[in-house]
Formats: structure tokens, C-alpha cells, sequence
């Protein structure tokens, strides 16, 4: 490689690790977001240029088709959507990394037949590769299918299972220990279909609200496939974007699990042992206390201090301008409003910010959970939009519920809550909200946008 386009690779490098830090906030979020794929689309320019590439049509088309339906499927997706679309991008990058491999390994099989010597560090990522990339394929698909609700949420598991699992990781090791010790197509090729019945199996027993962390851990597993390849290919600039892609993935994944009070391996295998990944659970008919928009207008209306916890249910109704709409009347009206965001409200991380940003809301607006749990003591009226597990008490106090550990907002402290759902249907987690049913909530039953437009209608002929 010539050093002018090493010299490139190094800078688009560097343009990664800048994406990263500016992905890091909401205000650079966007700016990180373009040099990430600047950065990208300059390294895959650069090979024509110095590389005697075969092919070049057949490149070229691929390339075409890649970006129009990556194009239109970004334009298309909506914001709920999003960690599908992320898990299938993350899936073909898992895949692609594998065939390479496969490719490379025609090469390394060719060499070795020929008498040459392949050096075993290559033939070792060359395996992990085909093995690794596969797993993300197949468990990035099987992901898609959960969320997108091609199949159902709820766990899958079979009498046996761990066994069937724990055979395939057996003939993976045995079958990538031939593609190093004496390499063969057929070993890899096998290797890759292990590969991907491996990735259904480690996707199949985990429940729907666990499945963004495995879409995450997936992503991780692709990012070293990828510096793998790097490593074989001898690509500075892979080695370096897939070890960011691994570590990021890596370091994401642990802070999900933390912030549901759960470890990486409950999720995975919490199933497999009849533990606690819920799918959707069945609404209650207990009794509660439920209100019209006028009644809940004059709480907000002449309450000092609201606080808003928007939730999933916010993204689904898309009723954030409503929201910041409402919130502006009533600090007109002179009542001080914070948003109160939980790490893992909504369905992926920094689903609120990014909701909330694009109703032009104020950052400074936005409050963490450790900073504002100490201010519900003294808040008058917490509205709840559209979330649930995140302020469900039995996080702290139910052993047997699947949230027990996560830290919550401490919404059940403030004077008065009311929640603003369509239904007694609980949240992600299939349990009920206790908070629910306690003499200072209020419920407002209807779509968040339709229940918020009424709000607003109310609390501005106050
Ligand atoms: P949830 O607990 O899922 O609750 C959402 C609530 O919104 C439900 O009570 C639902 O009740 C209501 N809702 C849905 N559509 C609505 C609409 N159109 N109008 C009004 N209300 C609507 O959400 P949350 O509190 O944001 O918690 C997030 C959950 O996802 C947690 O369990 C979390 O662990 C999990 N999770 C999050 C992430 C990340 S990174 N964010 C990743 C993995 C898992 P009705 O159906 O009765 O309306």
C-alpha cells in the first residue's frame, strides 16, 4: 500500500475516534455523526486509487444497490424503529466480514497446499472471523424478527436447548481448530453454518426488552470480526474502526445491563434457566383513579413544580411537540417544569434526548435521573407520558420481578402523579406499576398525543 494512502486511512481513523466523542453529546451528536461517515465513505474510496481491483462493475453496482436501499430504508424507518435498523446493518456487516474471511481462507487453503507457510495468527482470525461474523448474522436477524414483530417477543426455549447450545460451541472450537491446523474450504464452510445456527440459539430464549442490549452486544461481536479481518487483510483502517466498533459496543452493552440492574449473562441465559425475560404481559383490572383533561389541567395549571418523565409511549403517539407545547404555557404561567430522563426509557439509549431535541426543547431542560431524583420531594405534580417500568417501585421492592435492581425514578415521592396511557396494559417488562393504584396517581386513559392536545386546549382557558 502506498504511504499517501496510508496516510489517508490514519486520518479517517482519527476521524472516527472524533465521531465517537462528538457522538457522545446531543449538542455535537450530529456534527460526530457526519465525520463518522465522511470518514467511512473516504476509506472506501481510497482502495480504487492504488489497489489493482478485479471487478471493478461488479463493485460498482454492489456499491449502488448498498447505498439506494440504505438510503431510502434511513429515510423511511421511524424513530421506534430504529434498533431494528440498526441490528439488520449490524447483521450484514457481521456477514459481510465473515465471507471475506471465507474468501481469504481460499487463499490461505491454496497457499498451504502449495507447500508455502501460512502464518497461524492469520488462519486464527481467520476463524474467529467466519465464526464470530456468522453468530452476528444469524442473531442480528433473529433480533430484526423479535422487534419488528416478525415472531414473537416473548423467549423461546425448547427442552434441551442448552445442550444443543453448548454441542454447536463444542463443534465450533473443534472445526475452527481444523481451519488453523490444517485449513480446508469445507471446514470453513461448515464453520460459518455453525456459525449461524449458533447465532439463532444464543437469540432465541432472550425476551423482547432485552433484546437492544443484545442488538449491542451483537454490534460489539461485528466491531472485532471486523478488526479481525483487519488484522488478516492487513488494513490499518479496519483494524482500527472495527476495534472502536467492539470496544463501543462492548462498553454500551455493560452500561445497558447496569442501568436495568442486570448482568450481560442473566439476559442471555436468564431464559435458559427459567429465569425472568418477560415478553408483553396481561393488563389488570384492578381499580384505579382516572381523570378528565379539565380536572388534570387545574393540577398543572396551579401546581410551583411539575416534572415530566416522558417514556416509551411518547415516541409511539410522536407527541413531543405537544409536550414541549404544554410545557412552555405552563412556565408562562409561571410554574417551574423539568423533563426527568431515565437511562433506559424508551426502547434504545438516548431515545428521549433525541425525541425531545427534535421538539427543539432545551437541553438545559433534559435532567439525568441521579440529578433529579433528589428534587421529587419537593415537586407538586409529576406527569408521566407514556412510561412505566422506569418508574415502577418493584424495581426496589419485588426479588421475583425482571427490573428488580434497576435504579427508578423516584416519581412515587412527589405530592401528585398522573399517567397519561392508553390503557391498564403494563410497560415493557409485562409487570404491574403498583404507583399506579397508590391515592396520589391519577390516570388520564387515551393517545398521548390526543390526552396532551386536550391538556393544553385545557390548561390555556384556565
Ligand atoms: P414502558 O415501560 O415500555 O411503558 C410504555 C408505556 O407507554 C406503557 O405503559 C404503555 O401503556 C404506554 N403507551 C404506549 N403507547 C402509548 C400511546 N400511544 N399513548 C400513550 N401511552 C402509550 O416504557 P418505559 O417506561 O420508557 O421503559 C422502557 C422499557 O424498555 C424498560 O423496561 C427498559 O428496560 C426497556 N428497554 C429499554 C432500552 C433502552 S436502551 N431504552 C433497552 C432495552 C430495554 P398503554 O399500552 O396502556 O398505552
Amino acid at each position: 500500500m502506498p504511504t499517501w494512502a496510508e496516510v489517508v486511512f490514519l486520518l479517517c481513523a482519527v476521524g472516527f475516534i472524533l465521531a465517537l466523542k462528538g457522538l457522545s453529546g446531543p449538542k455535537t451528536a450530529r456534527v460526530g455523526n457526519l465525520i463518522g461517515a465522511g470518514a467511512a465513505v473516504v476509506a472506501c474510496i481510497v482502495p480504487f486509487f492504488y489497489a489493482d481491483l478485479d471487478n471493478i462493475a461488479l463493485i460498482l453496482v454492489a456499491i449502488a444497490v448498498g447505498s439506494v436501499v440504505g438510503a431510502v430504508g434511513a429515510q423511511r424507518v421511524q424513530m421506534t424503529q430504529m434498533p431494528q435498523m440498526v441490528a439488520l446493518f449490524n447483521g450484514v456487516g457481521g456477514g459481510a466480514a465473515a465471507l471475506v474471511a471465507l474468501l481469504e481462507l481460499e487463499h490461505f487453503v491454496a497457499a498451504d497446499d502449495a507447500g508455502l507457510d501460512v502464518p497461524v495468527a492469520y488462519l486464527v482470525a481467520t476463524a474467529f472471523t467466519i465464526l464470530v461474523g456468522a453468530v452476528s448474522f444469524s442473531g442480528s436477524v433473529i433480533t430484526f424478527a423479535k422487534l419488528q414483530e416478525l415472531m414473537t417477543s416473548r423467549p423461546v426455549v425448547f427442552p434441551g436447548l442448552p445442550i444443543v447450545f453448548g454441542a454447536g460451541i463444542l463443534g465450533a472450537l473443534v472445526l475452527a481448530g481444523l481451519v488453523v491446523g490444517s485449513p480446508t474450504m469445507w471446514a470453513g464452510i461448515v464453520l460459518a453454518l455453525v456459525g449461524l445456527a449458533l447465532g439463532v440459539l444464543l437469540v432465541l430464549p432472550v425476551g423482547g426488552a432485552d433484546v437492544p442490549i443484545v442488538i449491542s452486544l451483537l454490534n460489539a461481536f461485528t466491531g472485532l470480526t471486523v478488526a479481525a479481518g483487519g488484522y488478516v487483510l492487513q488494513n490499518t483502517v479496519l483494524l482500527v474502526a472495527g476495534t472502536l466498533v467492539g470496544a463501543s459496543g462492548t462498553f454500551l452493552t455493560l452500561l445497558m445491563a447496569g442501568a436495568m440492574g442486570r448482568s450481560v449473562a442473566n439476559i442471555l441465559f436468564g431464559a435458559l434457566r427459567g429465569g425472568s425475560t418477560l415478553g408483553a404481559g396481561e393488563a389488570s383490572d384492578r381499580p384505579v383513579r382516572s381523570a378528565g383533561p379539565e380536572d388534570i389541567a387545574i393540577l398543572l395549571g396551579y401546581a410551583d413544580k411539575v416534572i415530566i418523565v416522558p417514556g416509551y409511549g411518547l415516541a409511539v403517539a410522536q407527541a413531543q411537540h405537544t409536550l414541549r407545547e404544554l410545557v412552555e404555557v405552563l412556565q408562562e404561567r409561571g410554574t417551574e417544569v423539568d423533563y426527568a430522563i431515565h437511562p433506559v426509557a424508551g426502547r434504545m439509549p438516548g431515545h428521549m434526548n433525541v425525541l425531545l431535541a427534535e421538539a427543539q426543547v432545551p437541553y438545559e431542560q433534559l435532567k439525568e435521573m441521579d440529578d433529579i431524583n433528589g428534587e421529587f420531594k419537593q415537586t407538586d405534580v409529576v406527569l408521566v407520558v407514556g412510561a412505566n417500568d422506569v418508574v415502577n417501585p418493584a424495581a426496589r421492592t419485588t426479588p421475583s420481578a425482571p427490573i428488580y435492581g434497576m435504579p427508578i425514578l423516584d416519581v412515587d415521592d412527589a405530592k401528585q402523579v398522573i399517567f397519561l396511557k392508553r390503557s391498564m396494559r403494563p410497560g415493557f417488562a409485562g409487570i404491574e406499576n403498583e404507583l399506579l393504584f397508590e391515592p396520589t396517581t391519577t390516570l388520564l386513559f387515551g393517545d398521548a398525543k390526543d390526552s396532551l392536545s386536550k391538556l393544553l386546549a385545557a390548561v390555556k382557558a384556565l
